[in-house]
């Protein structure tokens, strides 16, 4: 059955009456007027359909639990919407700590991930009563138990291990194969086990966490990725007689950026897991586990758009066409960090026949701002809005001020209406943390 991520616009996206794109029946011009642009359009019905997808997929497994990666989009909006959905979070700073905390979310149902947590995030996610902390290294071990002690807690953690696995996405994205910064080696895991059993005193070990990369299309290191840590499990139950019983696998599932683009079905990837979680079981002979999911980019991006409007142009003699939007690498940094694609069409062009090969620049002092390279769209031209699909996931919580740009609003779209979730930066917000030192205002 094919899923919400599959497909490469949002599940409401249509032309209207007035031949203008429209999402969540709200058309993209009056928006891009009402809110201004550079914008982000967010649509409800896309991403609840895609929580539905998840949940139906893994119903099968009773003792799923499913938690969203914040690192893909953290609002308090979002957060509030996926924890109604029945999502836990996995958050990686104390400013996605806060952000789910101040959301109403439960934080029982929060996991605490990150190879460098301070002690001052520790603290506030034992504090905050924050579910489970992922410990990805020794030095964290040592640091989280004396945090815990000073709280006079003890604290719920799952080691975080690297599998091993190698996929097939960008270098920058994978993180589960050997040489990473992530995790422990599985030849650490015992020291690790040991240290936690006889002196850390004020940590307890409740399973192991894995994340093997990001956008991955292959279903294969899924598989791969189960038989290690339910061999683990069963491993160390044998050597000291410990039984851990929960997975988490991480999250990693692709989207489809471009028609080329052909990311499995959340259905496809929910039958090889549970086939792989029940063979594992009985193979290694286990209770099974709870197993945790922690997918971002999967739930979040094919719901998101972003909006520009077309400005300078700029037509290289025997070269390229440069049409230049009001946005760019400080609203979504991926294509220039790591070559990634998007589509776009025009909103208010009618017939969207394709018709001129243009590249979308950016507005930012890099030469490397180009936002897509030679795309087909209708005669581009100076007022146009111009929408850039699937930018849901690692737009916004990438986003910079780069040349003191102001970050844009986002907006919630569903039945015809439109909510500000995060308002548009304004030029004294650019200003509020700057300081000039008495010394420097002498002439004043
Ligand atoms: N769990 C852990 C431990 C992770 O490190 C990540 C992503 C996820 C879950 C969620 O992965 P997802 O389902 O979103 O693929 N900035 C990059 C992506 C970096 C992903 C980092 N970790 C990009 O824009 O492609």
């Amino acid at each position: 059955m094919d899923s919400t991520n599959q497909l490469l616009k949002p599940v409401s996206t249509k032309i209207n009456e007035e031949g203008n794109l429209e999402i969540g029946g709200c058309d993209l011009v009056k928006l891009a007027e009402t809110y201004s642009t550079p914008l982000y359009v967010l649509d409800e019905q896309t991403l609840r359909a895609i929580c539905k997808d998840y949940k139906d997929a893994f119903n099968a497994y009773p003792k799923i639990n499913m938690m969203f990666a914040s690192k893909s989009l953290c609002t308090m909006a979002t957060s509030k919407l996926l924890f109604d959905e029945g999502f836990g979070f996995d958050v990686v700073s104390s400013g996605e700590i806060y952000t789910v905390y101040k959301a109403g979310v439960d934080m029982s149902k929060v996991l605490f991930n990150g190879n460098n947590k301070s002690f001052d995030e520790l603290a506030l996610a034992i504090e905050l009563g924050v579910g489970r902390i992922s410990v990805d290294n020794f030095f964290e071990l040592s640091l989280l138990n004396e945090t815990a002690k000073s709280h006079n807690k003890i604290v719920n953690i799952l080691l975080r291990i690297t599998p091993g696995i190698e996929c097939h996405t960008h270098e920058y994205i994978q993180t589960g194969h050997l040489d990473s910064k992530f995790g422990f080696d599985l030849t650490q895991v015992d020291e690790a086990v040991e240290l936690i059993l006889n002196e850390y005193k004020n940590l307890k070990l409740h399973g192991l966490h894995a994340h093997i990369g990001s956008q991955i299309f292959e279903t294969s290191v899924y598989s791969d990725e189960i038989e290690i840590l339910v061999r683990e499990l069963a491993r160390l139950d044998e050597k000291f007689g410990l039984k851990l019983d929960e997975i988490n696998i991480g999250g990693g599932l692709g989207v489809k950026y471009t028609k080329d683009d052909c990311p499995p079905s959340v259905y496809t990837i929910a039958e090889i897991i549970i086939n792989k979680l029940n063979d594992c079981i009985s193979k290694y002979q286990i209770d099974a586990p709870s197993v945790f999911l922690e997918p971002g980019r999967s739930i979040i991006s094919t719901s998101g758009v972003t909006l520009y409007t077309i400005g300078s142009s700029k037509q290289v003699p025997k070269g390229k066409k440069y049409v230049a939007v009001d946005g760019g690498m400080a609203d979504n940094p991926r294509p220039s960090m790591y070559q990634a694609e998007y589509v776009a069409e025009i909103a208010n062009k009618k017939e969207n026949v394709s018709s001129k090969k243009v590249t979308i620049a950016g507005r930012f002092c890099e030469s490397g701002d180009i936002l897509i390279k030679d795309i087909n769209l209708p005669e581009p031209e100076e007022g146009d809005i111009l929408c850039v699909y699937n930018t849901g996931a690692y737009n916004y919580s990438m986003a910079s001020n780069y040349n003191r740009a102001q970050k844009p609003a986002m907006v919630l779209v569903n039945n015809s209406q439109s909510d500000i979730i995060v308002r548009r930066e304004t030029l004294d917000d650019l200003i509020l943390h700057d300081e000039i030192p008495d010394r420097l205002r002498n002439n004043d």
